[in-house]
């Protein structure tokens, strides 16, 4: 496949670029790469997870996950062993920080079970987030096979770059963000006896050296070097600016389809349009290995 690099200029005011310009485009030819959006999201498809992939797969597989952020797939039927085997590819499969979850634990200790239908008061991740952000090393990537959705639509998810939110923004707020940092309360979502950690505002990803914004509705309390007033304002305005159409994607779920998205670089959101109907699957998280690194 052959990707297009797009300029062009954004309805804010600053130019956006679709790719990075250090990064050239690169031609899969082992899977095929489909992209979703300008910004965000790529189907792969011409692969089976459930067999062990080549080892060239697995190459474009990463470079396809550094360079889309959230890559869909469909029509895989997975065991929970594939989901394993797959997800292990990308690091050390890890678990659940929230102390009250909305999600449940399965028999194996590395998958959560993800289920809502007509009995649910709630579903997980219903704002603006990226997973498990309180943590103090927040999880790399979260893996998400849904095997039952919604008969008639329904339960879409929202993926946003934190990339091309940060680009937007003008040189001076740019400069205003580099240095704060912000605290990541996970009691907020999960709690008492989750944790509470401390992250740089704006990140710099550690394999594609992309700057993005790492705050979030659901986990940020607040900026720490900034009075609180100026800290809502400018988180209030950070949430909106992330949230825009322009660099969001939407992937509408069919049976037996996965995303799998890049937390240190993405933020998604669950749409609950579809009760009482049931949507169902599992998902595994990939841990990361170090605190994330500031921008
Ligand atoms: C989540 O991980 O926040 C839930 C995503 C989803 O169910 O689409």
């Amino acid at each position: 496949m052959t990707e297009t690099t797009a300029m062009f200029t954004s309805t804010i005011g600053a130019p956006i670029s679709a790719r990075t310009p250090d990064q050239p485009a690169t031609r899969y030819s082992h899977i095929t790469v489909t992209s979703a959006s300008p910004h965000i999201g790529a189907e792969i498809t011409d692969i089976d997870l459930t067999r062990e992939l080549t080892a060239q797969q697995i190459s474009e597989v990463k470079d396809a996950f550094v360079r889309y952020q959230v890559l869909f797939f469909r029509d895989q039927k997975i065991s929970f062993d594939d989901h394993i085997r797959f997800a292990s590819l990308f690091g050390t499969l890890g678990r659940h920080v929230g102390a009250q979850t909305i999600s449940k634990p399965t028999e194996h200790p590395l998958v959560r079970k993800f289920h809502y239908d007509e009995t649910s008061q709630r579903i997980s991740g219903e704002s603006w987030h990226s997973d498990q952000s309180c943590a103090p090393f927040p999880p790399l990537g979260s893996m998400l096979y849904n095997h039952t959705v919604p008969p008639d639509g329904g339960g879409d998810t929202m993926f946003a770059s934190t990339y091309a939110a940060y680009d937007a923004l003008s040189d001076r707020m740019k400069a205003y963000l580099s240095g704060l940092t912000a605290t990541h309360d996970g009691a907020r979502v999960f709690g008492p006896g989750t944790p509470k950690s401390s992250h740089p505002v704006i990140i710099r990803h550690p394999e594609s050296g992309r700057r993005g914004i790492f705050v979030n509705w659901d986990f940020t309390s607040h900026i720490n070097e900034l009075p609180r007033s100026e800290s809502e304002a400018v988180l209030s305005f950070l949430y909106r600016h992330i949230g825009r159409d322009e660099w969001a994607c939407r992937f509408r779920w069919r049976p037996h389809s996965i995303a799998f998205w890049d937390n240190r670089c993405a933020q998604h959101k669950a749409l609950w349009d579809y009760w009482p109907n049931v949507r169902s699957g599992f998902r595994v998280q990939i841990e990361g290995t170090a605190p994330p690194i500031a921008g």
